[in-house]
Protein backbone atom coordinates (compact mmCIF):
# COMPACT_ATOMS: atom_id res chain seq x y z
CA UNK A 1 0.00 0.00 0.00
CA UNK A 2 1.32 3.55 -0.99
CA UNK A 3 1.05 6.17 1.56
CA UNK A 4 -0.01 9.01 -0.84
CA UNK A 5 -0.35 12.03 1.64
CA UNK A 6 3.24 11.05 2.65
CA UNK A 7 4.68 10.72 -1.15
CA UNK A 8 2.78 13.96 -2.28
CA UNK A 9 5.17 15.82 0.14
CA UNK A 10 7.99 14.78 -1.79
CA UNK A 11 6.81 16.21 -5.16
CA UNK A 12 7.28 19.94 -4.24
CA UNK A 13 5.26 21.09 -7.35
CA UNK A 14 1.94 19.30 -6.24
CA UNK A 15 1.42 22.20 -3.44
CA UNK A 16 0.77 24.73 -5.97
CA UNK A 17 -2.47 26.36 -7.06
CA UNK A 18 -3.28 26.70 -11.18
CA UNK A 19 -5.94 29.19 -11.76
CA UNK A 20 -6.66 29.40 -8.21
CA UNK A 21 -7.48 25.90 -7.74
CA UNK A 22 -5.42 23.28 -6.17
CA UNK A 23 -2.97 21.39 -9.08
CA UNK A 24 -4.60 18.00 -9.73
CA UNK A 25 -1.68 16.54 -11.96
CA UNK A 26 -3.28 14.24 -14.23
CA UNK A 27 -1.06 13.65 -17.74
CA UNK A 28 1.63 11.22 -15.93
CA UNK A 29 1.81 9.47 -19.07
CA UNK A 30 3.52 12.63 -20.62
CA UNK A 31 5.90 13.08 -18.07
CA UNK A 32 6.07 12.49 -14.73
CA UNK A 33 6.43 14.99 -11.78
CA UNK A 34 9.73 14.39 -9.58
CA UNK A 35 10.03 13.92 -5.70
CA UNK A 36 12.75 16.28 -3.96
CA UNK A 37 15.60 13.29 -3.92
CA UNK A 38 15.75 13.43 -7.75
CA UNK A 39 15.78 17.43 -7.20
CA UNK A 40 18.62 17.22 -5.00
CA UNK A 41 20.87 14.73 -7.10
CA UNK A 42 20.88 17.30 -10.06
CA UNK A 43 21.54 19.81 -8.25
CA UNK A 44 24.14 17.97 -5.86
CA UNK A 45 26.12 17.04 -8.70
CA UNK A 46 26.47 20.77 -9.63
CA UNK A 47 27.73 21.46 -6.34
CA UNK A 48 29.96 18.88 -5.45
CA UNK A 49 30.88 16.16 -8.59
CA UNK A 50 30.44 17.93 -11.59
CA UNK A 51 33.59 16.79 -13.97
CA UNK A 52 33.29 15.72 -17.89
CA UNK A 53 33.24 11.61 -17.01
CA UNK A 54 35.67 9.10 -19.07
CA UNK A 55 38.24 11.50 -19.69
CA UNK A 56 39.79 12.90 -16.51
CA UNK A 57 42.85 11.37 -14.63
CA UNK A 58 41.40 14.12 -11.89
CA UNK A 59 39.48 13.31 -8.81
CA UNK A 60 36.12 14.92 -9.76
CA UNK A 61 36.46 13.47 -13.10
CA UNK A 62 36.85 10.19 -11.36
CA UNK A 63 33.92 10.51 -8.95
CA UNK A 64 31.65 11.70 -11.58
CA UNK A 65 32.51 8.73 -13.63
CA UNK A 66 31.94 6.11 -10.90
CA UNK A 67 28.70 8.03 -9.86
CA UNK A 68 27.20 7.64 -13.82
CA UNK A 69 28.65 3.78 -13.52
CA UNK A 70 26.88 3.52 -10.52
CA UNK A 71 23.34 4.33 -12.27
CA UNK A 72 24.18 2.20 -15.44
CA UNK A 73 24.01 -0.70 -13.05
CA UNK A 74 21.38 0.45 -10.75
CA UNK A 75 18.98 0.59 -14.50
CA UNK A 76 20.80 -3.30 -15.88
CA UNK A 77 19.56 -4.42 -12.07
CA UNK A 78 15.92 -2.72 -12.46
CA UNK A 79 15.16 -4.16 -15.83
CA UNK A 80 16.36 -7.20 -14.66
CA UNK A 81 19.17 -7.11 -17.86
CA UNK A 82 22.20 -9.55 -17.67
CA UNK A 83 25.21 -7.29 -18.25
CA UNK A 84 25.56 -3.56 -17.34
CA UNK A 85 27.09 -3.28 -21.08
CA UNK A 86 24.00 -4.12 -22.24
CA UNK A 87 22.01 -0.49 -21.14
CA UNK A 88 23.37 2.21 -23.56
CA UNK A 89 22.13 5.82 -22.63
CA UNK A 90 20.01 7.79 -25.08
CA UNK A 91 18.14 11.49 -24.83
CA UNK A 92 15.01 9.00 -24.62
CA UNK A 93 12.57 6.33 -25.97
CA UNK A 94 12.27 8.41 -29.27
CA UNK A 95 16.62 8.51 -29.98
CA UNK A 96 16.70 4.51 -28.36
CA UNK A 97 13.89 3.67 -31.10
CA UNK A 98 15.68 6.01 -33.84
CA UNK A 99 19.48 4.33 -32.70
CA UNK A 100 17.97 0.90 -33.68
CA UNK A 101 16.31 1.80 -37.06
CA UNK A 102 19.47 3.60 -37.88
CA UNK A 103 22.06 0.93 -36.32
CA UNK A 104 20.56 -2.03 -36.62
CA UNK A 105 18.87 -1.14 -39.72
CA UNK A 106 21.86 0.40 -41.41
CA UNK A 107 23.31 -3.64 -40.59
CA UNK A 108 21.06 -5.95 -41.52
CA UNK A 109 18.02 -4.47 -43.29
CA UNK A 110 18.09 -3.98 -47.09
CA UNK A 111 15.92 -3.28 -49.76
CA UNK A 112 12.46 -5.51 -49.69
CA UNK A 113 12.95 -6.33 -46.45
CA UNK A 114 9.83 -6.39 -43.89
CA UNK A 115 9.39 -4.21 -40.20
CA UNK A 116 6.25 -5.15 -38.27
CA UNK A 117 4.79 -2.56 -35.69
CA UNK A 118 1.21 -2.17 -34.42
CA UNK A 119 -1.56 -0.03 -35.03
CA UNK A 120 -1.22 1.53 -31.40
CA UNK A 121 2.33 2.79 -31.84
CA UNK A 122 3.23 6.27 -30.88
CA UNK A 123 4.90 8.29 -34.04
CA UNK A 124 8.31 7.78 -32.02
CA UNK A 125 7.93 4.09 -33.66
CA UNK A 126 6.48 4.64 -36.39
CA UNK A 127 8.22 7.93 -38.16
CA UNK A 128 12.09 5.90 -37.70
CA UNK A 129 10.70 3.01 -39.80
CA UNK A 130 9.40 4.99 -42.68
CA UNK A 131 12.96 7.12 -42.53
CA UNK A 132 14.84 4.01 -43.34
CA UNK A 133 11.53 3.10 -45.69
CA UNK A 134 12.89 5.71 -47.74
CA UNK A 135 16.42 5.18 -47.28
CA UNK A 136 16.56 1.88 -47.85
CA UNK A 137 12.78 0.83 -49.30
CA UNK A 138 12.30 -1.72 -46.41
CA UNK A 139 8.05 -2.02 -46.15
CA UNK A 140 6.36 -1.97 -43.01
CA UNK A 141 4.09 -4.45 -41.62
CA UNK A 142 0.95 -3.29 -38.97
CA UNK A 143 -0.67 -5.75 -37.10
CA UNK A 144 -4.43 -4.60 -36.95
CA UNK A 145 -6.77 -3.95 -33.95
CA UNK A 146 -9.71 -6.49 -32.80
CA UNK A 147 -13.08 -4.23 -31.75
CA UNK A 148 -11.66 -3.96 -28.46
CA UNK A 149 -9.03 -2.33 -29.22
CA UNK A 150 -6.55 -4.45 -28.93
CA UNK A 151 -3.71 -6.24 -30.98
CA UNK A 152 -5.24 -8.88 -33.17
CA UNK A 153 -2.59 -12.01 -32.23
CA UNK A 154 -4.01 -13.99 -34.94
CA UNK A 155 -3.40 -11.57 -37.59
CA UNK A 156 -0.01 -11.11 -36.36
CA UNK A 157 1.10 -14.33 -37.08
CA UNK A 158 0.20 -13.86 -40.19
CA UNK A 159 2.74 -10.74 -40.79
CA UNK A 160 5.67 -12.75 -41.24
CA UNK A 161 7.39 -13.61 -44.27
CA UNK A 162 11.23 -14.52 -44.67
CA UNK A 163 11.83 -10.85 -45.00
CA UNK A 164 10.59 -10.08 -41.73
CA UNK A 165 13.69 -9.20 -40.37
CA UNK A 166 12.53 -6.93 -36.91
CA UNK A 167 9.31 -6.63 -34.96
CA UNK A 168 9.01 -3.26 -32.85
CA UNK A 169 5.89 -3.13 -30.82
CA UNK A 170 4.73 -0.96 -27.74
CA UNK A 171 4.41 -2.70 -24.43
CA UNK A 172 1.81 -0.26 -23.14
CA UNK A 173 -0.75 2.08 -25.44
CA UNK A 174 0.07 5.56 -24.12
CA UNK A 175 -3.07 6.50 -25.66
CA UNK A 176 -5.03 3.71 -24.41
CA UNK A 177 -3.44 2.55 -21.22
CA UNK A 178 -3.79 -1.08 -22.47
CA UNK A 179 -1.12 -3.62 -22.06
CA UNK A 180 0.29 -5.46 -24.80
CA UNK A 181 1.16 -9.09 -24.65
CA UNK A 182 4.60 -8.63 -25.54
CA UNK A 183 5.72 -11.96 -24.00
CA UNK A 184 3.84 -13.84 -26.85
CA UNK A 185 4.51 -11.37 -29.12
CA UNK A 186 8.14 -11.82 -29.07
CA UNK A 187 7.62 -15.60 -28.54
CA UNK A 188 5.69 -15.65 -32.12
CA UNK A 189 8.33 -13.87 -33.39
CA UNK A 190 11.11 -15.94 -32.00
CA UNK A 191 9.96 -18.80 -33.21
CA UNK A 192 10.25 -17.48 -36.72
CA UNK A 193 13.78 -16.09 -36.02
CA UNK A 194 12.95 -12.56 -35.67
CA UNK A 195 14.11 -10.10 -33.01
CA UNK A 196 11.56 -7.98 -31.38
CA UNK A 197 12.20 -4.25 -29.90
CA UNK A 198 10.14 -3.07 -27.61
CA UNK A 199 9.08 0.18 -26.89
CA UNK A 200 8.75 0.83 -22.76
CA UNK A 201 8.14 4.38 -22.31
CA UNK A 202 4.63 3.36 -21.19
CA UNK A 203 5.52 0.26 -19.04
CA UNK A 204 8.45 1.25 -17.19
CA UNK A 205 6.71 3.44 -14.81
CA UNK A 206 4.33 1.17 -13.52
CA UNK A 207 4.77 -2.71 -14.57
CA UNK A 208 7.99 -4.51 -13.64
CA UNK A 209 9.68 -5.29 -16.17
CA UNK A 210 12.59 -7.75 -16.34
CA UNK A 211 14.92 -8.47 -19.72
CA UNK A 212 15.52 -11.78 -18.81
CA UNK A 213 11.94 -13.11 -18.82
CA UNK A 214 10.50 -10.75 -21.48
CA UNK A 215 13.72 -12.01 -23.69
CA UNK A 216 13.29 -8.74 -25.78
CA UNK A 217 16.31 -8.16 -27.92
CA UNK A 218 15.79 -4.14 -27.34
CA UNK A 219 13.97 -2.33 -24.89
CA UNK A 220 13.39 1.53 -24.52
CA UNK A 221 12.28 3.89 -22.28
CA UNK A 222 12.67 7.30 -20.87
CA UNK A 223 13.35 8.83 -18.08
CA UNK A 224 11.80 11.87 -17.10
CA UNK A 225 7.85 9.34 -17.09
CA UNK A 226 9.70 7.25 -14.49
CA UNK A 227 10.28 10.48 -12.25
CA UNK A 228 13.78 11.49 -13.41
CA UNK A 229 14.85 14.26 -15.55
CA UNK A 230 13.95 15.35 -19.14
CA UNK A 231 16.68 14.41 -21.79
CA UNK A 232 18.10 11.53 -20.28
CA UNK A 233 16.44 7.72 -21.74
CA UNK A 234 17.57 4.01 -22.05
CA UNK A 235 18.13 1.82 -24.72
CA UNK A 236 18.84 -2.03 -23.40
CA UNK A 237 20.10 -4.18 -26.28
CA UNK A 238 21.75 -7.56 -26.09
CA UNK A 239 25.12 -8.01 -26.68
CA UNK A 240 24.73 -10.30 -29.49
CA UNK A 241 23.10 -7.53 -31.38
CA UNK A 242 24.83 -4.40 -30.51
CA UNK A 243 28.22 -6.01 -30.71
CA UNK A 244 27.22 -6.30 -34.73
CA UNK A 245 25.39 -3.12 -34.87
CA UNK A 246 27.57 0.00 -36.73
CA UNK A 247 27.36 2.66 -34.56
CA UNK A 248 24.88 5.55 -34.23
CA UNK A 249 26.72 8.88 -33.70
CA UNK A 250 30.40 10.07 -34.17
CA UNK A 251 32.76 11.12 -31.74
CA UNK A 252 33.46 11.27 -28.40
CA UNK A 253 33.59 8.46 -26.09
CA UNK A 254 32.61 5.96 -29.22
CA UNK A 255 36.21 5.67 -30.17
CA UNK A 256 38.54 3.66 -29.68
CA UNK A 257 41.55 4.81 -31.87
CA UNK A 258 40.56 7.51 -34.67
CA UNK A 259 43.15 8.02 -38.04
CA UNK A 260 42.23 10.08 -41.36
CA UNK A 261 42.20 6.83 -43.10
CA UNK A 262 40.29 4.59 -40.28
CA UNK A 263 38.46 4.91 -37.17
CA UNK A 264 38.25 1.90 -34.78
CA UNK A 265 35.06 1.97 -32.30
CA UNK A 266 35.30 1.46 -28.70
CA UNK A 267 33.71 -1.27 -26.66
CA UNK A 268 29.85 -1.41 -25.42
CA UNK A 269 27.95 0.16 -24.23
CA UNK A 270 30.69 3.48 -25.11
CA UNK A 271 30.28 2.52 -28.57
CA UNK A 272 26.65 4.21 -28.42
CA UNK A 273 27.14 6.99 -26.19
CA UNK A 274 29.35 9.50 -28.41
CA UNK A 275 30.15 12.84 -27.06
CA UNK A 276 29.67 14.22 -23.03
CA UNK A 277 26.73 12.49 -22.31
CA UNK A 278 24.30 13.72 -19.80
CA UNK A 279 26.01 12.13 -16.75
CA UNK A 280 24.02 14.81 -14.50
CA UNK A 281 20.65 13.36 -15.93
CA UNK A 282 21.76 9.54 -15.82
CA UNK A 283 23.05 10.08 -11.95
CA UNK A 284 19.69 11.64 -11.38
CA UNK A 285 17.76 9.19 -13.22
CA UNK A 286 19.38 6.43 -10.98
CA UNK A 287 18.06 8.52 -7.77
CA UNK A 288 14.52 8.23 -9.53
CA UNK A 289 15.17 4.01 -10.25
CA UNK A 290 15.69 4.55 -6.17
CA UNK A 291 13.13 6.02 -5.31
CA UNK A 292 10.69 3.58 -6.76
CA UNK A 293 12.35 0.33 -5.78
CA UNK A 294 11.48 2.37 -2.10
CA UNK A 295 8.03 2.54 -2.88
CA UNK A 296 7.29 -0.70 -4.45
CA UNK A 297 7.54 -0.89 -8.49
CA UNK A 298 4.26 -3.31 -7.15
CA UNK A 299 2.64 -0.97 -4.64
CA UNK A 300 2.70 1.85 -7.57
CA UNK A 301 1.27 -0.24 -9.78
CA UNK A 302 -1.67 -1.43 -7.52
CA UNK A 303 -2.37 1.98 -6.65
CA UNK A 304 -2.74 3.32 -10.51
CA UNK A 305 -4.48 0.00 -11.33
CA UNK A 306 -7.00 0.94 -8.36
CA UNK A 307 -7.30 4.90 -9.91
CA UNK A 308 -7.62 3.33 -13.30
CA UNK A 309 -10.12 1.45 -12.31
CA UNK A 310 -12.28 3.84 -10.00
CA UNK A 311 -12.15 6.40 -12.90
CA UNK A 312 -13.17 4.35 -15.06
CA UNK A 313 -16.15 2.98 -13.39
CA UNK A 314 -16.91 6.91 -12.25
CA UNK A 315 -16.27 7.86 -16.07
CA UNK A 316 -18.84 5.77 -17.09
CA UNK A 317 -22.03 7.52 -15.05
CA UNK A 318 -21.69 10.13 -16.91
CA UNK A 319 -24.05 10.63 -20.04
CA UNK A 320 -22.50 10.47 -23.56
CA UNK A 321 -18.97 9.05 -22.39
CA UNK A 322 -16.67 6.99 -24.77
CA UNK A 323 -13.55 5.80 -23.24
CA UNK A 324 -11.58 3.85 -26.24
CA UNK A 325 -10.55 0.00 -24.93
CA UNK A 326 -10.63 -2.16 -21.68
CA UNK A 327 -7.31 0.33 -20.02
CA UNK A 328 -5.52 -2.48 -17.62
CA UNK A 329 -2.26 0.19 -16.78
CA UNK A 330 -2.34 3.71 -15.76
CA UNK A 331 -4.00 5.79 -18.57
CA UNK A 332 -7.56 6.34 -19.86
CA UNK A 333 -8.95 8.03 -23.23
CA UNK A 334 -12.28 9.26 -23.38
CA UNK A 335 -14.60 11.93 -25.02
CA UNK A 336 -17.67 13.17 -23.89
CA UNK A 337 -20.72 13.49 -26.38
CA UNK A 338 -19.43 15.93 -29.43
CA UNK A 339 -17.45 18.22 -27.27
CA UNK A 340 -13.90 18.48 -28.69
CA UNK A 341 -11.39 17.17 -26.72
CA UNK A 342 -9.45 20.47 -27.04
CA UNK A 343 -12.33 21.98 -25.21
CA UNK A 344 -12.88 20.08 -22.45
CA UNK A 345 -8.98 19.96 -21.62
CA UNK A 346 -9.27 23.55 -21.71
CA UNK A 347 -11.98 23.85 -19.16
CA UNK A 348 -10.19 21.26 -17.02
CA UNK A 349 -7.25 23.42 -16.88
CA UNK A 350 -9.34 25.99 -15.28
CA UNK A 351 -10.17 24.14 -12.54
CA UNK A 352 -6.84 23.02 -11.79
CA UNK A 353 -6.42 19.74 -13.47
CA UNK A 354 -4.38 18.79 -15.99
CA UNK A 355 -5.19 16.40 -18.58
CA UNK A 356 -3.54 15.86 -22.27
CA UNK A 357 -5.96 16.11 -25.32
CA UNK A 358 -5.28 15.56 -28.91
CA UNK A 359 -3.97 13.09 -30.93
CA UNK A 360 -1.07 11.79 -28.57
CA UNK A 361 1.36 11.41 -31.01
CA UNK A 362 -0.32 8.48 -32.49
CA UNK A 363 -2.55 9.79 -35.37
CA UNK A 364 -2.78 6.34 -37.15
CA UNK A 365 -4.46 4.94 -34.45
CA UNK A 366 -7.08 8.18 -33.77
CA UNK A 367 -7.41 7.40 -38.28
CA UNK A 368 -8.27 3.84 -37.39
CA UNK A 369 -10.74 4.91 -34.12
CA UNK A 370 -12.23 7.83 -36.56
CA UNK A 371 -11.84 10.48 -34.13
CA UNK A 372 -9.81 13.42 -33.94
CA UNK A 373 -8.37 12.80 -30.38
CA UNK A 374 -9.36 12.21 -27.44
CA UNK A 375 -8.81 13.31 -23.88
CA UNK A 376 -6.34 11.20 -21.41
CA UNK A 377 -6.26 10.87 -17.93
CA UNK A 378 -2.90 9.52 -16.77
CA UNK A 379 -1.85 8.06 -13.22
CA UNK A 380 1.46 8.33 -10.90
CA UNK A 381 2.33 6.96 -7.71
CA UNK A 382 1.21 10.34 -6.34
CA UNK A 383 -2.59 10.14 -7.56
CA UNK A 384 -5.66 9.99 -5.29
CA UNK A 385 -9.40 8.73 -5.66
CA UNK A 386 -9.92 12.20 -4.47
CA UNK A 387 -8.50 13.55 -7.34
CA UNK A 388 -10.45 11.40 -9.73
CA UNK A 389 -13.50 12.86 -8.19
CA UNK A 390 -12.19 16.09 -9.15
CA UNK A 391 -12.16 14.79 -12.61
CA UNK A 392 -15.15 13.93 -12.94
CA UNK A 393 -17.15 16.81 -11.38
CA UNK A 394 -14.87 18.91 -14.03
CA UNK A 395 -16.18 16.97 -16.42
CA UNK A 396 -19.59 17.02 -15.52
CA UNK A 397 -19.43 20.66 -15.31
CA UNK A 398 -17.85 21.11 -18.66
CA UNK A 399 -21.10 19.30 -19.91
CA UNK A 400 -23.66 21.31 -18.96
CA UNK A 401 -21.90 24.13 -20.19
CA UNK A 402 -22.22 22.64 -23.61
CA UNK A 403 -25.46 21.20 -23.44
N1 LIG B 1 4.51 10.27 -25.38
C1 LIG B 1 4.01 11.17 -24.41
C2 LIG B 1 2.50 11.10 -24.26
O1 LIG B 1 1.92 10.11 -24.59
C3 LIG B 1 4.48 12.56 -24.62
O2 LIG B 1 1.91 12.03 -23.80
Amino acid sequence: MLNTDEIRKEFPILGQKVHGKPLVYLDNAATTQKPQCVIDAISEVYCTINANVHRGVHHLSQVATEAMEQARTKVKEFIGAANRHEIIFTRGTTESINLVASSFGGTFLKSGDEVIISSVEHHSNIVPWQLLRDRIGISLRIIPLTADCRLDIEAYKGLFSERTKLVSVAHVSNVLGITNPVKEIIDIAHSHGVPVLVDGAQSTPHIKVNMQELDADFFAFSGHKVYAPTGIGVLYGKEKWLDAMQPYHGGGEMIKSVHFEKTTFNELPYKFEAGTPDYTGIIALGKALEWVESKGIENIAAHEHELTRYAVEQLRGIEGMRIFGEPDGAAVSFLVGDIHPADLGTILDHLGIAVRTGHHCAQPLMELLGIPGTVRASFAAYNTKEEVDTLIKGIERAVKMFA
